[in-house]
């Protein structure tokens, strides 16, 4: 019997899951490690006891600790880490550290320590090696914040992140002596008034995500990282008479409204400059307009008193201060029409600059004199029409491997632009009007342009974007000499490419090959190919080749599937990670590879609750909801079979009816027709 084999297995279980539970009754919330604790996620709702009195780290995250007694962390006067993020912390009562001589980093994040901050800030104050502390999102005010910092004149990293701050004055840093780091974002600051004369040390400072309308009369020269994104600033103006070489490296004014580049200091070592949606410009045109003054007077009021006016030479983009360690200048998303004379030459060593969503129409990389260091060039959906450069010029451009000029008006480039450019590796060109050189073509204009590019033989390049560039013929030639990884041709329609694919089989990653209404490719000798996009091109079939490489990503969009032969299925199943199918006309009888695809767990199907398929009545259905009872299956037993063969018995039975009727009764009938009329007739 049966039940003999099951027994011992059914027993054995039963003993597996009770005996944890009876040999440890209380096990403890925390994980020991050398002498870390780790008491996260536990509902603690105080500081757990008996832990070995010589733990250095405590770690209490996501607990329910209210308050921390005078008691509470007697037992570990080793501890130099404690750390209590997300619990629901109202105070830490007055005596809490004494004797913790040795903690170093507290991270009271997330609690709601504005309740108790006043006894708070005497617990603090009883840290004599405190060197980072947390006090991100407290809901702390301007006063509770001095309180809590007064007198830590140790501390070197701080967080006030998501806090109440209004405005800072110079109380409000004043005896962090020490301070090298301060994360002020995601408070609702709007004024900063001389906060940091006391704060010597301070290299990084974050006011991002803040409500600030300027930073004038900026003269920290040893702050290393300045972040002010995203607030509402109009203006940055750098002191302009200090003599001494600001510490500067990384400025981030990005998301703010700054009308003009930013006046940095004279003399700084900047290397970042991120200025990326604002609505700036160069106004190098206006300064030789006798209509306009040179220099403006702007007036920047404050709370506590009138403050200053500073004197700037708005037109004169020699004011820009010093910018010759630049090596990124990021301006993307703003309002630039062209750089001022001479302006990409102050910056002889920039690496990459980054233009994309601007307003240029014509970009001379020979008058510019762009330098060699140049990596990343990024001029992607401006307005170029005109994209100029000598040979010369481009032979010194040795560096650059990075070159978008999507979404621009281009119908020429230079002659020879990727000829001469020994390390390009990456090119956009999608939605402009290129055309790709015929062998013999060499059309000329007078600058030395080209209707068409030529890239045969550019061995450095792997990336080739070509998107909506309107192409219709691939000359057999096009993809000569090189070994792309990446090839996108998406969006043109009509695209005839022959055998030119060909050449790239065996070093192709990446094909995109949506909306060319391209049929009957052969992919079987793409070894390398790993990404395939045949979307949008009204495929009936999958095209068998797919089956042989080794492909994980695979977009099917928007085709004219009927089904996937269980075959595919398997085969493609067995391969891939990803696979778009929506959008296609799928036979709701034929969905067998559905299943499959869900079944197997290694591959993910994109919108999967969204593919679609019709039933014989041309209706549409979620193919995962979809119940094939409507449909044949292989030994004829269905509904559809019943419906079939009862539909016509039912006419069949109804018209004998009527039939019999009209028949052998038509007097009934009558009968019932002339009561109604009479009826109707007397009223
Ligand atoms: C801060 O330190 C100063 C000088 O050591 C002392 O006079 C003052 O009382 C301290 N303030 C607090 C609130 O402990
Ligand atoms: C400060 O705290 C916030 C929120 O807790 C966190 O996102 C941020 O990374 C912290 N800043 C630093 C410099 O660690
Ligand atoms: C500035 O801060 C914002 C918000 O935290 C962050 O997204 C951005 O990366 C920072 N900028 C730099 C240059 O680190
Ligand atoms: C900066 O240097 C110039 C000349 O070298 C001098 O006249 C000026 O006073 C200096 N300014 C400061 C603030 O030291
Ligand atoms: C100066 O500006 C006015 C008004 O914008 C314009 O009409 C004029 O042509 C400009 N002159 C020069 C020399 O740019
Ligand atoms: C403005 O300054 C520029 C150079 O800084 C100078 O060439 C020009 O003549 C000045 N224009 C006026 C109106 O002062
Ligand atoms: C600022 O300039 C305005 C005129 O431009 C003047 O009336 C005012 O007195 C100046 N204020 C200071 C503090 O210099
Ligand atoms: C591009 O700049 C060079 C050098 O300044 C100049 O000789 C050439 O004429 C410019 N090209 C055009 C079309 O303006
Ligand atoms: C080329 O650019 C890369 C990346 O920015 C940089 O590391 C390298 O130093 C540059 N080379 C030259 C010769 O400028
Ligand atoms: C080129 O720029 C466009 C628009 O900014 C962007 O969508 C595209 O991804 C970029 N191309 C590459 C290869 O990074
Ligand atoms: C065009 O390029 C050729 C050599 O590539 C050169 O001799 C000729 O001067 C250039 N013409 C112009 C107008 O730049
Ligand atoms: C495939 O190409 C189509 C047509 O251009 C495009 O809309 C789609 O985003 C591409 N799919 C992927 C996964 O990139």
């Amino acid at each position: 019997m049966p039940i003999h084999g099951l027994t011992p297995i059914l027993f054995c279980c039963m003993w597996r899951i009770l005996t944890p539970v009876s040999c440890h009754p209380q096990h403890s919330p925390c994980q020991l490690k050398q002498r870390t604790a780790h008491c996260n996620n536990g509902k603690l709702s105080s500081v757990p006891v008996g832990l070995p009195d010589n733990m250095e780290e405590l770690q209490l995250n996501y607990n329910q600790i209210q308050t921390l007694q005078d008691s509470s962390l007697l037992h570990y006067p080793s501890l130099n880490t404690l750390s209590l993020a997300c619990n629901i912390l109202e105070r830490l009562e007055s005596n809490t550290f004494q004797g913790l001589t040795l903690l170093e980093s507290l991270n009271l994040a997330n609690n709601n320590l504005n309740i108790g901050y006043q006894e708070t800030s005497l617990a603090l104050k009883k840290l004599p090696a405190l060197r980072v502390l947390d006090l991100s999102e407290n809901k702390l005010d301007d006063e509770m914040i001095a309180t809590l910092l007064e007198n830590l004149t140790s501390l070197e990293y701080l967080n006030l992140s998501g806090n109440l701050l209004r405005r800072l004055d110079e109380t409000s840093f004043r005896d962090l002596h020490h301070l090298k780091e301060l994360d002020l974002q995601r408070n609702i600051m709007f004024e900063i008034d001389s906060a940091f004369d006391s704060n010597s040390k301070l290299k990084r400072l974050n006011l991002a995500y803040n409500y600030l309308p300027c930073l004038t009369d900026f003269h920290m020269t040893q702050l290393e990282v300045l972040n002010v994104s995203h607030n509402l600033i109009e203006w940055f103006i750098s002191r302009q008479d200090l003599n001494d070489t600001f510490q500067l490296e990384t400025l981030d004014l990005s998301e703010n409204r700054l009308l003009f580049f930013p006046f940095l200091p004279s003399h700084s070592h900047l290397t970042n400059l991120y200025l990326s949606h604002n609505t700036l410009r160069f106004y190098e045109h206006l300064a030789e307009n006798a209509t306009y003054p040179n220099s403006t007077t702007v007036e920047f009021y404050n709370m506590k008193k009138y403050w200053k006016n500073v004197t700037a030479q708005l037109w004169d983009d020699s004011y820009h201060g010093d910018i010759s360690s630049l090596e990124t200048l990021d301006l993307r998303g703003n309002q630039v029409k062209g750089f001022p004379h001479g302006f990409i030459q102050k910056m002889p060593v920039l690496s990459r600059l980054r233009m994309c969503t601007n307003c240029l129409q014509t970009l001379n990389l020979t008058s510019e004199q762009f330098s060699g260091s140049l990596y990343e060039l990024d001029i992607s959906n401006n307005r170029l029409s005109q994209f100029l450069a000598d040979e010369a010029t481009l032979t010194t451009l040795s560096n650059l491997t990075y070159l978008n000029l999507s979404l621009n008006d281009l119908n020429q480039v230079p002659v020879g632009l990727f000829s001469s450019l020994p390390n390009i590796r990456s090119v956009d060109l999608s939605y402009n009007s290129i055309d790709i050189c015929l062998p013999e073509e060499t059309e000329i204009s007078a600058h030395n342009e080209s209707t068409c590019v030529d890239w045969r033989n550019i061995a450095s390049l792997r990336q080739l974007y070509l998107k909506g560039c309107s192409l219709k013929r691939l000359p057999t030639s096009a993809f000569m000499g090189l070994s792309l990884t990446h090839l996108e041709l998406n969006d043109n329609p009509g695209l005839i490419l022959q055998e030119t694919l060909q050449r790239l089989s065996t070093t192709l990653q990446h094909l995109g090959l949506g909306n060319t209404r391209v049929r009957d490719l052969d992919f079987s000798h793409f070894q390398s190919l790993r990404f395939l996009n045949i979307s949008r091109n009204s495929l009936a079939h999958l095209p068998p080749s797919l089956l042989n490489i080794d492909l994980k990503v695979l977009d099917l969009r928007d085709n004219s599937l009927s089904t996937i032969p269980l075959s595919q299925a398997d085969a493609l199943a067995a391969k891939l990670q990803t696979i778009f199918l929506t959008g296609n006309p799928f036979n709701c009888c034929e969905i067998e590879w559905f299943r499959t695809f869900e079944s197997t767990k290694t591959i993910y199907m994109v919108g999967q609750s969204d593919i679609e398929c019709q039933d014989v009545f041309l209706g549409r259905h979620r193919v995962k909801h979809f119940q094939d009872v409507l449909c044949m299956e292989e030994q004829g037993e269905s509904i559809l079979w019943y419906i079939l063969l009862f539909v016509p018995l039912c006419l069949f039975i109804v018209g004998t009816a009527i039939i019999f009727l009209l028949t052998f009764k038509p007097q009934m009938l009558k009968k019932s027709i002339k009561k109604k009329s009479l009826k109707k007739s007397y009223y």
